[in-house]
């Protein structure tokens, strides 16, 4: 089927029949009811039933509502209200959905339920009756096992809320028909929302590209490199792409979903790929998710978040700009510190950015034992290793994260951290020069790949390899991500704008220096890097 593309970069179908389809919904929960409203909406016959008594009904009242407010934000008119309601119909049994075109089940998240639901149901639809599942965690492939027309079934995977995340990932398990897949592609393609393609694997597309922001963020803590509270700084607040930055940490994030739904998912994933490294989970989550500190759901996760204090996080909170643990809290000296500045290839402009600091550029390493350090900007090398192998004093040695430029106009923080035997004060008056024109520091214990680094490799480590494994198309890839997960880039995307070379270069340092299968490159980056193509390059 042809696509054009929007501004936005999402796809849609323009050759998809226009035509309105009698669809079933099976499970009126949070999940039944936005799917229900979404196709009302876009002007399909809705069928919604639920094993509870009452419970269509409930949700049939918290969709009229929803319709209601987008009528009084003026976003609707009164017509399209009762249009949409006219077309959503509660029924007592599946038999009444026997003419759907596509039943969508959202019941509760068990095999056995969703098997023996299907079960049913073929007895009573027709043999061109679609049967879509929304699980998020089980194989499309095993759900299809029990039927006797595996060819039908499909994955059809929204996000919650349903309404507002406009994306939904189209699952072909191993014996779904083409034709089923081209029926639910002109389905979504009536909808507001977008959808891709995605083979049927663990964590489907958007769960399985999400594993590279906390998990690492997690090793990074684990490693006792910063605490919380400073990786979500550095996150937010040095990660700049042109699309913008990450609008949560990773543990801000982690407590908004609830460590109890996200380290199940964390461990599912790592298991359903055979104890993949590159998914591997932190103990620190397991501790945690042990302790019932899920999060805002629980008042307490990685931040507190007391009810007298309106749900917001309390003291432990991440710093806020220009006033982070490890920040300066002097401006440099009067002696502009004589600073030996070992830059390469990828950290242009350090010299310049020393130099309006206020800071003296000095002529070799020794000439920064009176009170001046060395800089340096290691891809992927911790600070220790780097001076080691180039023979630099390491007591003096500071370094400083350039993969997001420190010395841009609009840069937020700027993260340094020292060898284990850097001089405290080598690291006072490095922290005191980097933070003299106002911007926040974060001073880091030594670590492969300071914060952003390790983050961001990962991501698109994590993305290369979904592309390598076909599992998505590669621009659907960075769609589904930018739209699912709300990243300011795809990992694809991200890797091309800091360049693939220095992403490879990245995972190579910090696989080499740490020995962790975890953060071996894959042939998709490796081969794209080498001969300077896009990461968005298909073969
Ligand atoms: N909540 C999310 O964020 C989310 C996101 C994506 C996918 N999902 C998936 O969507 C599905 C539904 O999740 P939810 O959050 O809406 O759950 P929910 O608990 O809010 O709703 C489930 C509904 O299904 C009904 N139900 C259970 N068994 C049934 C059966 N055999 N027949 C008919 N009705 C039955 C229940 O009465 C309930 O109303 C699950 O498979 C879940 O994994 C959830």
């Amino acid at each position: 089927m042809e696509h054009d593309t929007s501004p936005s970069g999402i796809s849609r179908p323009v050759s998809a029949p226009v035509r309105n389809f009698q669809v079933g919904v099976v499970g009126a929960g949070v999940m039944g009811r936005g799917i229900a409203q979404v196709m009302a909406q876009a002007g399909s016959s809705v069928l919604l039933f639920d094993a509870a008594p009452q419970a269509a009904g409930r949700a049939v009242d918290a969709v009229r509502q929803a319709w209601e407010r987008l009528a009084e934000k003026g976003r609707l008119d009164a017509d399209d209200v009762a249009a949409n309601l006219s077309r959503l119909t509660v029924v007592d049994t599946l038999a009444a959905m026997s003419q759907c075109d596509v039943i969508i089940e959202a019941i509760v998240e068990r095999l056995d339920a969703k098997q023996s639901l299907f079960g049913e149901l073929e007895k009573v639809v027709g043999a061109e009756t679609i049967l879509a599942t929304n699980t998020s965690s089980l194989s499309v492939a095993a759900i299809a096992a029990a039927c006797q027309h595996p060819g039908r079934v499909a994955g059809l995977h929204f996000f919650n809320p349903v309404p507002l995340m406009r994306i939904v990932e189209i699952i072909g398990g191993a014996r779904t028909s083409a034709q089923t897949l081209q029926k639910l592609k002109a389905l979504v393609g009536t909808t507001s929302h977008a959808g891709v393609e995605v083979q049927d694997t663990p964590g489907f597309l958007i769960n399985h590209a999400g594993r590279g922001y906390t998990t690492e963020a997690l090793r990074a803590v684990q490693e006792g490199v910063a605490s919380f509270a400073e990786v979500d700084a550095i996150m937010r607040e040095q990660v700049r792409f042109t699309g913008g930055g990450f609008r949560l940490g990773p543990f801000e994030l982690l407590d908004l979903t609830g460590l109890d739904v996200s380290q199940p998912v964390m461990e599912s994933i790592y298991r359903q790929f055979y104890d993949e490294p590159r998914f591997r989970p932190s103990v620190i989550g397991a501790q945690r998710a042990a302790a019932g500190l899920y999060g805002r759901k629980t008042g307490e996760g990685f931040y507190r978040y007391p009810a007298e204090a309106g749900g917001k996080a309390a003291a432990g909170g991440p710093p806020a700009s220009g006033a982070s643990a490890g920040s300066a809290s002097a401006a440099a000296g009067q002696v502009p510190v004589p600073v030996f500045v070992v830059a390469e290839d990828h950290a242009p402009g350090l010299s310049d950015l020393v130099r309006r600091l206020g800071g003296r550029l000095a002529a070799s390493a020794a000439d920064t034992a009176d009170g001046g350090f060395v800089l340096i900007a290691p891809l992927g090398d911790d600070a220790s290793s780097y001076a080691a192998q180039r023979g630099l004093p390491a007591q003096r040695t500071v370094a400083i994260d350039t993969l997001f430029d420190p010395a841009q106009a609009g840069c937020r923080r700027r993260s340094l951290m020292p060898t284990v035997a850097t001089d405290p004060a080598a690291l006072q008056a490095a922290a005191a020069l980097f933070a003299a024109d106002g911007v926040a520091v974060s001073v880091l214990r030594d670590s492969t790949g300071f914060i952003t680094q390790r983050i961001v490799a990962m991501i698109v480590s994590v993305g290369t390899e979904i592309a390598q494994q076909r599992i998505a198309k590669p621009a659907d890839i960075d769609l589904a991500v930018r739209a699912g997960l709300g990243y300011p880039a795809g990992p694809l995307g991200m890797g091309d704008e800091l360049g693939p070379r220095r992403i490879l270069r990245i995972l190579e340092a910090i696989h080499a220096n740490t020995g962790d299968p975890r953060y071996r490159p894959g042939a998709w980056l490796r081969r794209r890097a080498l001969l300077d193509l896009s990461l968005l390059v298909d073969d």
